[in-house]
């Protein structure tokens, strides 16, 4: 039996970032993990292998579509879906490989299985038990596949299928129009299969600011993306080719579309199976995620949990951040997170990318607030780079000026969003962006450029 500070459950981004950190901070820690690799979800079978793909694909779409334009003749381009695959498998070898070594640096004990809490300050793995003073579950989400269907992980996939697929299907029918199913989505449009999305709401990306979805749609459809909004898919049925039974919810109506790749992109669970959580009396909400208080402390004492098993967004960077402020707890500082700057990102090609309020939010909570609007069309770098479309969209408080949200869409949104983090999270008003000097020629000019659009006017507009 070995006794430590902390055991952490679960080796992804919140669980890793958390072990390491409580090292760091003098406690003796180990981190379980059952999936033979460190790095959860988003290193092995999410964030980390769709970035490969996504960029490989955008290469590709890059010499079809502009390669001519800038000068640059090559013979016809293919796609070696093998070597793509094996590119993006040596990149998750490479990153999980590097979590073990930061572990080695930092001492915190490896233990390889699936942990159960089987009391008060007990995770046993096996036949091994094991005790800590706290313990953090960071057991992280599934896939959460509708009753309607069943996935076989070969031609009806979940996003850990897709990312595995042995050849580019034909025609590819995406389930929900969620982050998943348009990244995913546009990287097999790119690689040149015919691609269409089924989603239920009346819109893509629920919950995001909607003069940015609907942008984004548009340029999705230009490159080729097909939409069924407001359609609820009813069965996928396997023959030669797959069928997919939808109904339009304006009119009841049944259709039905043919694919020979179907991606169920309908959302995320909580994993807890196997945790001994409710045995211990640790409460999930009716959503199946663990309950916790501000200090993310369960129902069962001296047990936190952090990340996709408890509520709020199911980011790798919400649930580091999250092993970060919990540490910090468990060795006696002041751990905190900032839930009102936490940025979301959709990494297809032009990116998304938002924080903080939409306008519809702040319409809602009567908010007085004022718009400052940058198009990348004007944006001397994005045109040079053949990247011009898109917009910057800075949402400030009328009275005092203070940044309340920011929606983009364009060249490297995914990077110039922090620019505003950072000033949010120093409570910055849109004059304190709109004063910093900005190098020319930058993408991130025309964030500038949408915070001077909150004062007295854009230079470039
Ligand atoms: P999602 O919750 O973002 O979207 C699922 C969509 O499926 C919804 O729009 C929903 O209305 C639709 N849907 C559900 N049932 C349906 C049906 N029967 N017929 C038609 N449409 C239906 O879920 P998604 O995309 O699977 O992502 C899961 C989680 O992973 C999210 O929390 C997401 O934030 C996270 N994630 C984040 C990434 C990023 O930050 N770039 C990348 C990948 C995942």
């Amino acid at each position: 039996m070995s006794e430590y500070d902390v055991i952490v459950i679960g080796g992804g981004p919140g669980g890793y970032v958390c072990a390491i950190r409580c090292a760091q901070l003098g406690l003796k820690t180990a981190c379980v993990e059952g999936r033979g690799a460190l790095g959860g979800t988003c290193l092995n079978v999410g964030c980390i292998p769709s970035k490969a793909l996504l960029h490989a694909s955008e290469l590709v779409h890059e010499a079809h579509e502009n390669f001519g334009t800038l000068g640059i003749n090559v013979g016809e381009v293919s796609v070696d879906l093998e070597k793509m695959m094996g590119h993006k498998t040596s990149v998750i070898q490479a990153n999980t490989g590097g979590i073990e070594f930061l572990f080695k640096k930092n001492k915190v004990d490896y233990i390889k299985g699936y942990g159960k809490i089987t009391a008060k300050g007990e995770v046993t793995v096996g036949d091994a038990v094991h005790k800590a003073k706290s313990i953090v579950i960071a057991t992280g989400s599934d896939v959460a596949v509708p009753p309607f269907v069943e996935l076989d992980e070969e031609r009806i996939v979940s996003s850990t299928g897709a990312l595995e697929l042995k050849e580019i299907p034909k025609k590819m029918v995406v389930i929900g129009a969620g982050v998943i199913g348009l990244e995913l989505g546009s990287v097999y449009k790119r690689l040149g299969a015919e691609v269409e999305v089924i989603e239920y709401l009346d819109q893509i990306t629920p919950g995001m600011d909607l003069e940015v979805c609907r942008n984004f749609q548009k340029l999705l459809t230009k490159q080729g993306l097909k939409f069924t909004l407001g359609a609820a898919v009813q069965s996928v049925e396997k023959g030669d080719s797959l069928t997919v039974k939808y109904k339009l919810r304006k009119d009841d109506s049944e259709h039905e579309m043919e694919a020979d790749v179907v991606l169920v992109a309908t959302g995320r669970k909580p994993y807890t199976a196997g945790l001994g959580a409710e045995e211990m009396g640790i409460e999930l909400d009716n959503r199946g995620r663990i309950v916790v208080d501000d200090h993310f402390k369960t129902k069962l004492d001296g047990c936190y949990a952090i990340g996709d098993v408890i509520a709020g967004p199911m980011l790798a960077h919400k649930a580091e951040d999250e092993g970060f402020a919990v540490a910090d707890i468990i060795a006696g500082k002041h751990g905190h997170v900032d839930y009102g700057v936490i940025p979301g990102v959709i990494y297809t090609a032009p990116e998304v990318a938002s924080v903080g309020k939409t306008e519809e939010q702040l319409k809602e909570e009567g908010v007085a607030y004022k718009v400052g609007k940058f198009q990348f069309m004007a944006n001397g770098r994005a045109k040079a780079n053949l990247a011009a479309e898109g917009f910057v969209k800075l949402l400030a408080d009328k009275e005092t000026d203070r940044i309340l949200g920011a929606h983009l869409i364009g060249p490297a949104a995914g990077e110039l969003i922090h620019e505003i983090c950072v000033a949010m999270s120093f409570g910055a008003a849109a004059e304190d962006i709109a004063l910093t000097c900005h190098a020319h020629p930058t993408f991130s000019e025309a964030v500038r450029e949408a915070a001077l659009a909150c004062g007295d006017g854009a230079i470039h507009a």
